[in-house]
């Protein structure tokens, strides 16, 4: 049965742009009260100050002091929504190893301590939403290191939810979305997601609101735990 996030807390690591910010303002509307979770406190602080109720907390996924820290000052908490995530988009060949170990890092091993503090404190309804990515389902030169790492936020879902139970643990693995994280390609983002929106069955990119209706969702949906839901139109399929 859909468990209503009204009066529940949810703490959103990497809550303060993007996505995360999306998220955050989506679960607001849903009755919860956000806490959105940055490695910069003043970003969390600002972001927060834009949504009804919301707080912040510092928090790196790739310093565990922060993770434990940041759960002891958030308190009581129903659910955790992480969307950290470091980029290490180049060929094979030319792979940095203190890159390649940040991007693990952000999306596979912070999740996983994000876990291991946010569980104990966890109620049964409650439930983690990891973000994996559909690079995980169409390997390209280029982008090994983003397909293994949100591969393995997939199957860090099962193993997380036989563990936690019944804490419920999900992913959401998104296609191509203009959340402003593309941004950095300047003047060549039109031509990336007008090749994105071809290389799915709907034949557009996704929105953040494509991928915060899942999360809520998710969030909400009782009888579904170590599952990853994917959210790109199709793209695995083309
Ligand atoms: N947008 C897409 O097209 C797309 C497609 C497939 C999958 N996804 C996945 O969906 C998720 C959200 O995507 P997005 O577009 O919002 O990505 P994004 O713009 O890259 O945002 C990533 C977020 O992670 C935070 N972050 C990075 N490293 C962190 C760390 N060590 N500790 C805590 N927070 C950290 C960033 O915060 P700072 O402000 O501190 O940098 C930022 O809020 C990501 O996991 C991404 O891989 C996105």
């Amino acid at each position: 049965m859909y468990q209503h996030l009204h009066g529940q807390r949810v703490l959103v690591v990497g809550g303060a742009r993007d996505l995360g910010l999306a998220i955050a303002r989506a679960v607001t509307q849903a009755g919860a009260t956000a806490i959105i979770g940055a490695r910069d406190a003043a970003r969390a602080t600002a972001a927060a100050d834009g949504l009804a109720g919301a707080e912040a907390v510092r928090i790196d996924v790739g310093d565990e002091a922060t993770i434990a820290a940041a759960l002891d000052q958030v308190g009581a908490v129903d659910h955790v929504v992480v969307t950290a995530s470091a980029h290490h988009n180049v060929p094979v060949t030319e792979l940095d190893h203190a890159r390649t170990v940040a991007a693990f890092e952000a999306k596979v091993v912070g999740p996983l301590l994000v876990a291991k503090h946010a569980a104990p404190r966890l109620p049964a309804h409650g439930s983690i939403v990891l973000f994996s990515g559909v690079a995980a389902w169409n390997p390209a030169p280029g982008y090994t290191v983003m397909g293994i790492t949100n591969g393995a936020v997939a199957f860090a879902v099962q193993h997380l939810a036989a563990e936690l139970a019944p804490v419920r643990v999900n992913a959401v693995s998104p296609g191509i979305v203009d959340s402003g994280s593309w941004d950095r390609l300047g003047d060549g983002k039109g031509a990336f997601l007008a090749g994105a929106a071809d290389g799915t069955l709907v034949g557009r990119t996704g929105t953040n609101d494509d991928v915060t209706d899942a999360v809520v969702w998710l969030l909400g949906a009782g009888f579904v735990s170590g599952e990853t839901i994917h959210v790109e139109g199709g793209a695995r399929l083309r």
